[in-house]
C-alpha cells in the first residue's frame, strides 16, 4: 500500500472516533454526476435557477422537472464499493458518525446506519406555506400536484442555497467533527459552507485525510492526501484495517 493508505490506517486502528464527510463525488462510481466537475450539474445548469428559493418561485415546473430526473436517477443508481466500504468501516469503529452533502440516499442503501443528511434527501416534499408534507415517489411529483390547496407550492424537503443546514443534524455533525481522532473527507470539492468547515474548523488534533482524484480548496489543510477513487480507495482503507486489527 503507498504511504499515504498506511498512515490512513494506522490513524483508524488507532482512532475510538472517526468522522466522515461525503459529497457527490462519493456517487460519481454509481452513475451520478456531481456538481462542478466535467459534465458536472453545474457546469450545465444554472444553479440560481434550480436550487433555490427564487429560482423555485420563478419557475417551479422546472424545478420539479429537475428534481424528477434526479429522483429518477437516484433510483436507477445502486450503491458502489466506496459507499460499501463506508458502511463497513462503522462496524469497526467505536464511534463513527457520516455526514453527507449528497440527497442520493446512497448511503443509507448501503448499510450505513449514523448517516446525517446536510442537505436533505429527496423523500419528501413539503409545502412553502404550511407544514404539509408528502412523499416524493421514485415516480416523481406530478406537475399538476405542486400547487397546495392552502395557496402554497410542494417543494423538495431538500436545503437550497441560501437556507439553513437542518438544526438536528448540523449539531450532530459538528460534534462529531470536533470529538474525532480521525476525519476522512471523500468525494467534496469543500467549496460549500457550513458543511465544508466540518473537515477542518472544528478539530485541530484529528488526524484529517482527504479521498480525492483531484486537489480541493482543503488539500493544502489535511493530513494527507490520498489521490484516487472513493470506490477504489476506501476499500482498501477498510482492508488495511481488517488486516491490521488481525494481526
Ligand atoms: N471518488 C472520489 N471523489 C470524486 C470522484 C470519485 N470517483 N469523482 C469526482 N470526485 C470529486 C471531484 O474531484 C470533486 O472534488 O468529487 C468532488 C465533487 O465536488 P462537487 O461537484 O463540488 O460536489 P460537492 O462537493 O458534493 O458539492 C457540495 O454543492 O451544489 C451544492 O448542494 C450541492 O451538496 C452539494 C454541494
Amino acid at each position: 500500500m503507498g504511504a499515504g493508505l498506511d498512515d490512513v490506517v494506522a490513524a483508524l486502528r488507532a482512532a475510538s472516533s472517526v468522522f466522515v464527510l461525503t459529497g457527490s463525488g462519493i456517487s460519481a462510481e454509481s452513475g451520478l454526476p456531481t456538481f462542478r466537475g466535467v459534465g458536472g450539474l453545474w457546469r450545465t445548469h444554472r444553479v440560481e435557477e434550480l436550487a433555490s428559493p427564487e429560482g423555485f418561485a420563478r419557475d417551479p415546473s422546472l424545478v420539479w422537472t429537475w428534481y424528477n430526473e434526479r429522483k429518477a436517477a437516484h433510483h436507477r443508481a445502486k450503491p458502489n464499493a466506496g459507499h460499501t466500504a463506508l458502511a463497513a468501516l462503522e462496524d469497526l469503529i467505536v464511534d463513527f458518525t457520516l455526514a453527507t452533502q449528497n440527497v442520493d440516499s446512497l448511503h443509507r442503501r448501503a448499510g450505513s446506519r449514523n448517516v446525517l443528511e446536510l442537505h436533505g434527501s429527496l423523500h419528501e416534499a413539503r409545502c412553502t406555506q404550511r407544514a404539509a408534507r408528502r412523499p416524493f415517489s421514485d415516480d416523481g411529483l406530478p406537475m399538476s400536484e405542486i400547487e397546495h390547496g392552502c395557496g402554497g407550492r410542494f417543494r423538495p424537503d431538500i436545503v437550497w442555497f441560501g437556507e439553513p443546514l437542518p438544526h438536528a443534524a448540523w449539531t450532530a455533525a459538528r460534534d462529531a467533527a470536533a470529538r474525532a481522532d480521525v476525519i476522512l473527507v471523500v468525494g467534496t470539492s469543500a467549496v460549500v459552507y457550513p458543511a465544508a468547515a466540518l473537515a477542518t474548523h472544528y478539530n485541530r488534533r484529528a488526524f484529517v485525510a482527504e479521498i480525492n482524484p483531484e486537489a480541493t480548496a482543503i488539500s493544502d489543510s489535511v493530513a494527507c492526501v490520498l489521490r484516487g477513487t472513493a470506490a477504489e480507495l476506501l476499500p482498501r482503507l477498510v482492508g488495511g484495517l481488517q488486516a491490521a486489527r488481525a494481526r
